[in-house]
């Protein structure tokens, strides 16, 4: 059991977060989306440490965070389509996976053996701060127990890791709220994860972007089926009942529920993605283990599509109600 230090993002704790770095070790740190769990991409032993402290099968892969896009190309070929991508949404929740360049330096366990790399320049001044400060690339993936709720806030990284990791670095709450888009360049244009820079964008800049298939193998190992998973049981597209927490969208979701906990009552789908995590947190909480959540339906488009993509994740069966 480690005790683990919650850093200021100002000079002595950015100094701090270096050093525990610098000897391997693992630092929570605040991006625009979600926190990160953040270890030398190079060194094999903290990116052990990482499948480690969250209980991450090996075989998913991490995502590799630099400050630009001239640090980027170091590790991975970039085409005229990735070039312009990068040109349009970095520093932003865009990862795109790439062809490894040889010899890159990278810890083989970052990309799980695969020949490609995904990479990611946070727009975070806090996250930009740490890459800079440390003169590297991060290896970082959702600061979360592996399938469980990814954490938006510091005090969300300290309730799943606390004791398994050197330090959280506290910028306070993530203004997007979900995961970066992850978007595969090294063949054909593919969405491996509907995320904070909406499809539509994407396909303006670069024309048509396969959507992956359901039964299709999976080619971002992480996107299993259950993933962000409450205690409580899930139920999407649902109107409020009296016996269930209600996750509502818009206008006029109050009074019926339990309790409501509304994700943009002005029904902006930017306000509800940053807000969807902290409140399945707390609904899970405020319905018990026990208990049941229901979810009002989302506009499927923009970020919509991220925010029903967890939300399915989370309504999933769990390996542990016998299906895997
Ligand atoms: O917004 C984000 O992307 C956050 C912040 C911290 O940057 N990170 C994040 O990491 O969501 P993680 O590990 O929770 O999700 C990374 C996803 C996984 O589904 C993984 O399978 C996929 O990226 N991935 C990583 N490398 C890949 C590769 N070479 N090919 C395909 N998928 C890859
Ligand atoms: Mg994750």
């Amino acid at each position: 059991m480690t005790r683990t230090e919650t850093l200021l993002p100002d000079a002595p704790g950015l100094a701090r977060a270096v050093q525990i770095l610098r000897t391997g070790g693992l630092v929570a740190f605040p991006t625009e989306t979600v926190y990160g769990l953040g270890g030398d991409a190079r060194n094999s032993r903290a990116v052990a440490g990482i499948y480690e402290a969250k209980g991450r099968p090996r075989f998913n892969p991490l995502i590799v965070h630099v400050a630009d896009l001239a640090m980027a190309e170091t590790f991975a070929v970039f085409d005229s389509r990735a070039r312009a991508l990068a040109a349009a949404f970095w520093p932003g929740p865009l990862t795109l996976v790439l062809t490894l360049r040889p010899d890159t330096g990278l810890s083989p366990l970052v990309r799980a053996e695969l020949d490609t790399v995904a990479i990611r320049v946070p727009a975070h001044p806090v996250a930009q701060a740490l890459i800079r400060a440390y003169c590297g690339p991060l290896a970082a993936p959702s600061a979360n127990p592996s399938g469980r709720v990814s954490p938006t806030r510091a005090e969300h990284v300290a309730q799943g890791l606390s004791g398994r990791i050197a330090a959280i670095l506290d910028g306070g709450p993530c203004a997007v709220g979900v995961e970066s888009t992850i978007l595969g360049l090294a063949g054909e244009a593919k969405l491996l994860r509907p995320g904070g820079v909406a499809m539509e964008e994407i396909e303006a800049r670069i024309g048509p972007v396969a959507l992956h298939q359901p039964g299709e193998a999976l080619t971002a190992p992480g996107q299993l089926a259950s993933h962000y998973a409450p205690a409580a049981a899930l139920s999407l597209n649902c109107g409020p009942e009296p016996d269930a927490v209600h996750l509502g969208f818009g206008p006029g979701a109050e009074g019926i529920a339990r309790v409501t906990l509304n994700l943009s009552p002005a029904g902006s789908l930017t306000e509800a993605a940053a807000n969807l995590f902290h409140m399945l947190r707390e609904a899970d909480r405020l319905a018990g283990p026990k208990g049941r959540i229901t979810a009002a339906p989302i506009p499927d488009h923009g970020i919509g599509r991220a925010i029903n993509d967890r939300l399915a994740r989370a309504a999933a069966p769990r390996p542990s109600d016998g299906s895997a």
